[in-house]
């Protein structure tokens, strides 16, 4: 596959604090094709997760552009955005961002209602089942860990079986031997079904693993790919 998927020119972040303009990402280019996977290294406070959430439309840079899956996301409200999100992204938050009230079956089940899929209660024990957690299908968010949080976490982001999925620290919670594993399953998808991969990782096995690397410091990127 050779079909440009996600796109960056130029992006550029800027944010007011105190001391004044805050430049926390500066003139970042590159492009990506479908099914192609790429690693976002680099320190803490470089910038890794500002530019995740500009390239999945979460948030506007100050200047640039941001193509995926052929729209402009830099040219759309935020409305239009989440549809093209709904429709072609996956997400793994830092922070996981389960909902506190569901089960964990429930919550890989949402996006598959929310497609209207007839099959989502089956799609999801399968998905729960893949991560190691077909024991944990009836337990809420705060009756995991933060390791078992994470893997239910990705199995909702591929649940609905994005273009793109991007993941900020997939194995960051995750022991060596787990961690492993949903390495596995990222390019066990990524093989199977052609799933761009957008990861931001410290894990240097898993970043050796992606096609593709973009190192940045201080909101710079300083490895020597072409765009
Ligand atoms: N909305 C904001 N306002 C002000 N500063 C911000 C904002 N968002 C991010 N920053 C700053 O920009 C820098 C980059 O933040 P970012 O979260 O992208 O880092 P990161 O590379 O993901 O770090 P980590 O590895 O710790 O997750 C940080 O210094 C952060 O404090
Ligand atoms: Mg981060």
């Amino acid at each position: 596959m050779s079909a440009s998927i996600l796109t960056a020119r130029y992006l550029s972040k800027v944010v007011p604090s105190t001391e004044g303009a805050l430049s926390i990402l500066h003139d970042l280019s590159f492009e990506l094709n479908a099914g192609d996977s790429l690693a976002i290294v680099g320190s803490s406070g470089s910038g890794k997760s500002t530019l995740l959430g500009l390239l999945a439309g979460l948030d506007l840079p100050s200047s640039g552009d941001v193509q995926l899956a052929g729209h402009t996301l830099t040219a759309l409200d935020e409305d239009q955005r989440a549809r093209v999100r709904a429709e072609h992204v996956g997400f793994v938050f830092q922070s996981f961002q389960l909902l506190d009230n569901l089960n964990a079956l429930e919550n890989v089940m949402l996006p598959l209602e929310l497609d209207g899929r007839r099959d989502a209660r089956q799609r999801a024990r399968e998905l729960l089942e893949r991560v190691g957690l077909g024991q944990r299908l009836s337990h809420t968010p705060r009756q995991l860990s933060g390791g078992e949080q994470q893997r239910v976490a990705i199995a909702r982001a591929f649940a609905a079986e994005p273009a793109v999925l991007f993941a900020d620290e997939p194995t960051g919670n995750l022991d060596s031997h787990t961690g492993e594993r949903i390495s596995d399953l990222l390019f066990e998808l990524n093989q199977e079904r052609g799933t761009t991969l957008v990861l931001v990782t410290h894990d240097e096995r898993l970043a050796h693993r992606c096609r593709r690397l973009i190192r940045l410091e201080g909101g710079l990127r300083v490895d020597n790919l072409e765009p």
